[in-house]
């Protein structure tokens, strides 16, 4: 159970879990249910659940499944209001800087992205916590943190590759339990909500049945300052390699983490990660049957560098080569 910052009505408690209607629609019919939630706002019948001192919510809604349409429904608004901002910028041309490191780009678009996602979560939640790759941290004392990536994949942007997306997850109380990662480009919309599966384009999504590393596809990203750590990115690349294990390199973790959960790849391994890469795609796995884990095979938390995600089958193995690099494969 939690209640939200700063609410002081009786009762304000709501548990999210027990959200069954609408937790299980898709994106469609919550893009729908979006606007429904939207004109319920905007006429006097109800006031936002945040902002309501009285009223449970309307009436074909309990309190916490219209909190937990409205989280849905502003998720999906603005991962689109990214992505329509990428698209904009695609086309023309855009102001490219440096951060630090050689090529760790940051372009016009990914402020300008930011910005758009930024307007819709803060006008229906103003008193959410926000952690996005851009601004960095704005702190606020709430129950919801949402941890925004608004251009993922900003190298593949910058050179006019369409191997980007936006990606946003949702923290309830250091728990993941809203994610979505969209490519305009190639029209991907990933969702997941924890309990309630994994969908691409609101059709269910399962990881492969693959059960050797030997036979697996995978996909890794590295680092944009090398790691001086043993064994290291390009140790466990060489093993793979020698070994003909398959492993793409796509430049969006948000991605590669998707198309594990969508079982076009049996697993995913990076090294250094930051929370914004992973929040949403790391639930989207799990939700698609997948497991997630740091290096030692612990619970994955967004908040450490290490990742492996696989169909949970290959993930032992995945882990020990990770790990130990001369082992036999
Ligand atoms: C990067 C991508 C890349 C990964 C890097 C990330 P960005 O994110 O996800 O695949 O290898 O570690 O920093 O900079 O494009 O948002
Ligand atoms: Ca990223
Ligand atoms: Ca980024």
């Amino acid at each position: 159970m939690f209640g939200f910052a700063g609410d002081s009505r009786p009762g304000a408690a709501v548990d999210l879990a027990s959200c069954k209607d609408p937790g299980g629609i898709g994106v469609d019919r919550g893009r729908e249910r979006g606007a429904e939630l939207q004109l319920y706002l905007e006429s006097e019948r109800v006031e936002p659940i945040y902002r309501c001192a009285t009223a449970a919510g309307p009436s074909r809604l309990t309190a916490p499944a219209y909190l937990c349409a409205m989280l849905k429904s502003t998720l999906i608004r603005a991962v689109e209001a990214g992505a329509a901002v990428m698209k904009q910028y695609f086309q023309g041309e855009f102001k490219i800087s440096n951060k630090e490191g050689v090529n760790n780009l940051v372009t016009e678009a990914d402020h300008a992205s930011e910005k758009a996602i930024f307007e819709v979560i803060k006008s229906d939640f103003p008193s959410h916590y926000l952690l996005s790759e851009e601004a960095g941290a704005i702190t606020m004392d709430s129950s919801f943190k949402w941890i925004i990536d608004p251009i993922d994949g900003t190298v593949n942007f910058a050179h006019g590759l369409p191997l980007c997306c936006v990606s946003i997850g949702v923290e309830q109380d250091g728990e993941m339990i809203l994610g979505a990662v969209y490519n305009p480009f190639i029209n991907e919309f990933y969702f997941a909500q924890k309990g309630y599966g994994a969908t691409l384009n609101d059709k269910k999504i399962r990881v492969s049945e693959e059960t050797s590393v030997l036979r697996s596809c995978l996909v890794t990203g590295f680092p944009y300052t090398y790691l001086d750590q043993r064994p290291g990115p390009l140790e466990v690349f060489d093993r793979l390699i020698r070994s003909g294990v398959p492993v793409r390199r796509l430049g969006s973790a948000a991605m590669d983490l998707c198309w594990v959960a969508a079982g076009r790849f049996d697993g995913f391994y990076e090294h250094k990660l930051q929370a914004w890469d992973s929040a949403a795609g790391f639930l989207i796995v799990e939700e698609a049957g997948g497991r997630v884990s740091d290096f030692t095979g612990r619970p994955y938390s967004p908040y450490q560098p290490h990742i492996i995600a696989t169909n949970g089958k290959i993930h032992n193995a995945l882990l020990s080569v990770v790990n130990n690099p001369n082992i036999e494969l």
